[in-house]
């Protein structure tokens, strides 16, 4: 099927990445949020992202404003109603996703391709909780989006082949490479990427470096952009815990304990960038 409008659920910093590259690459895109100040915060990083990649001639001024003009946005579910396809990617929780889902498949036409950006929980769950599962789909995105290749395409028990098929061509549509994975917990990426940064908050609790030395093994010694605890930062403390979690419960083996050090950070409100404070002072 082909998709010209498309909605995104959430403004956090992947919806509004995620509603970036659509944008950019010519669709039509509603972002929803809960409330109004949500949506003018993604709006806002949405304009600063646009303005960065301007300043450095990557973006004509025309297109940054074409693709703003394409995005609009809402604090109501129902505005997604007349979507060929809507991306979920609110907060990391499975019974609020499960909620979004059930709502939308009782909403959305009976073709619509229903993706969740979800980056650990089962999508075969999430396809349960609505009346049409076959074409729920997982579209993980990386962050930042504007910058990171891979769409991981997650396919649960459910999914029809059509529709891994068009999730894919959308993902190369708006530049990115999809790389097709089956629903398990953290896919591929998180399963291999997210026990390494736990580890290396492990290694920090057991004091055997300074954040930032650990940060420089892994740039210096493995050829890292950025090193664990600063990728820890980056995607959100609060989430590195959910996956962690995730995999504990899921495939059921020790090795994926999480941190102690990173649920007592959650716990203390240090969650990484967004919030200011986490391995390193953002203030
Ligand atoms: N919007 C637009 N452009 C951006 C951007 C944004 N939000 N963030 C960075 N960029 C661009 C910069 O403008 C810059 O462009 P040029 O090369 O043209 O100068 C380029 O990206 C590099 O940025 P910086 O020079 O500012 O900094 P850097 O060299 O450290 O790169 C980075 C930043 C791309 C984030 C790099 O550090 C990196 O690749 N880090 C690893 C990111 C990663 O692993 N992400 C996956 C997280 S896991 C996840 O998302 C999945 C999950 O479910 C948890």
């Amino acid at each position: 099927m082909s998709i010209s409008s498309i909605g995104v659920i959430g403004a956090g910093t992947m919806g509004h990445g995620i509603t970036q590259a659509f944008a950019t690459s010519g669709f039509e895109v509603r972002m929803v949020d809960v409330s109004d100040d949500a949506l003018h915060r993604g709006m806002k990083a949405i304009e600063k992202s646009l303005e960065r990649l301007v300043s450095k001639d990557k973006l004509s001024a025309a297109d940054r404003d074409a693709a703003m003009k394409r995005i609009s946005t809402a604090t109501d579910l129902s505005a997604l109603k007349a979507c060929d396809l809507v991306v979920e990617a609110a907060t990391e929780k499975e019974s609020l996703k499960l909620d979004i889902f059930k709502q939308l498949g009782g909403l959305c036409r009976e073709d619509a391709i229903l993706a969740s950006n979800t980056s650990s929980i089962s999508l075969t769950r999430i396809a349960a909780a609505t009346p049409n599962p076959e074409r729920v789909v997982g579209m993980h995105f990386f962050n930042p989006v504007p910058v990171m290749k891979l769409v991981e395409v997650v396919r649960a028990l459910q999914t029809s082949d059509a529709v891994v098929e068009t999730v894919e061509k959308l993902a190369r549509d708006v530049g990115k490479e999809p790389v097709p994975v089956k629903d398990s917990p953290g896919f591929v990426a998180n399963r291999i990427l997210v026990p390494m940064i736990n580890e290396a908050v492990f290694v920090y609790a057991d004091g055997l470096a300074k954040p930032e030395e650990i940060d420089t093994v892994m740039k210096l010694g493995a050829n890292h952009p950025i090193g664990p605890l600063a990728l820890a930062d980056l995607i959100g403390l609060d989430v590195c815990l959910e996956v962690m979690k995730v995999l504990h419960d899921g495939l059921g083996d020790p090795k994926y304990r999480p941190a102690p050090l990173l649920a007592q950070m959650v716990d203390a409100g240090y969650l990484g960038r967004k919030t200011g404070q986490g391995f390193y002072d953002y203030q």
